[in-house]
């Protein structure tokens, strides 16, 4: 895609995987819009994408995903600034080790690594179909093949597992993206996950502090976990095809639960009802993965 004077989001580019992201992103000229919840940190990587890419349009807005208040602000003061969103990307997350809770008492890891995407994203969904031909790119784990939806207690309010926690929240992504792009089908808008690999990172800082000193040459570096975001982003091997799950830059099967079509509605349904989005329930097929041959 290009992405010439459009305009682009990625949360989660204060750090890792993300600032990657951004820096090969910035490199084709876009305005890129940046949600950081610390505009400090934010200013510091502003700076590194700038200077990198070469390209001054970087702009950052505050945005606490563990807060639908701010998300809101943040979709607001977008709509008045910028017009239209070409391409949204979803990067954003956590994995914590205890139990922990958003602003609005919603356990942190469903909070932030699915409700805040997903509301964020109906938030400019008016402003992506605006500025079609338009991605959005959300970015999962491998993680969830550890897990189902646990509907009954989405939250461990009864019980709480830190890796079963990340595992539902990522498979809530690819429920999510599986979603979205039946809904968005008629509005030339993909929507596709993906998988950035075993990532030297700071994900892992409040679960196991010393995987990455231990692991790290077994990882991959942020700049190879960008890699397939950069290429959903950008390859027109991606337009026209919606709903796929990525890993290395190909479409892989997700698991047996991740392609549960009533899962996908049930988990819809339910996000609706945490953060007051309303959509229209249309019967989706569910026959989104339009790959090409
Ligand atoms: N690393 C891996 O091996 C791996 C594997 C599979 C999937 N992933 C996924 O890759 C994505 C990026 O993670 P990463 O590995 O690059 O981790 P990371 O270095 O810890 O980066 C996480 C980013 O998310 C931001 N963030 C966290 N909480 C936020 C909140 N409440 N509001 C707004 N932004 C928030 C962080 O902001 P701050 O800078 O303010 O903390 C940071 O920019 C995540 O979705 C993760 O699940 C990673």
């Amino acid at each position: 895609m290009v992405l010439d004077g459009k305009n682009v989001v990625i949360t989660g580019a204060t750090s890792g995987i993300g600032t990657e992201a951004a820096i090969e992103i910035a490199r084709m000229n876009p305005c890129l819009v940046l949600p950081v919840r610390n505009m400090g940190k934010g200013e510091q990587v502003k700076k590194q994408i700038i200077a990198e890419s070469g390209n001054p349009s970087v702009y950052l807005m505050k945005c606490d995903l563990a807060s639908f208040d701010s998300i809101r602000d943040f979709a607001r003061e977008y709509k008045k600034r910028f017009s239209g969103l070409h391409l949204l990307i979803n990067n954003a997350g956590i994995w914590e080790y205890k139990r922990g809770e958003t602003e609005d008492g919603i356990e942190r890891t469903f909070g932030v690594n699915h409700l805040g995407p997903f509301l964020l994203t109906n938030l400019l969904l008016d402003e992506i179909r605006g500025g079609a031909p338009a991605r959005i790119i959300n970015v999962s784990s491998e993680a969830h093949r550890y897990t189902v939806m646990k509907f009954n207690d989405p939250e461990g309010r009864k019980k709480f597992s830190s890796f079963k926690a990340y595992a539902q929240s990522k498979l809530a992504n690819i429920l999510f993206t599986r979603h979205l792009a039946q809904m968005l089908m008629d509005d030339d808008v993909t929507v596709n996950c993906m998988h950035p690999g075993f990532v030297a990172t700071h994900l892992f800082d409040k679960i196991a502090p010393f995987l990455v000193t231990v692991l790290g040459l077994f990882m991959k570096t942020p700049r190879q976990g960008a890699e397939t975001i950069v290429y959903l982003a950008l390859s027109p091997e991606i337009d026209g095809n919606t709903g796929g799950y990525y890993v290395n830059k190909k479409i892989k099967k997700p698991s047996r639960t991740a392609l549960d079509n009533k899962a996908a509605r049930k988990l819809w349904e339910l996000s609706c009802d945490y953060t007051g989005v309303f959509t229209a329930m249309p019967d989706l097929s569910y026959d989104s993965h339009k790959v090409k041959p």
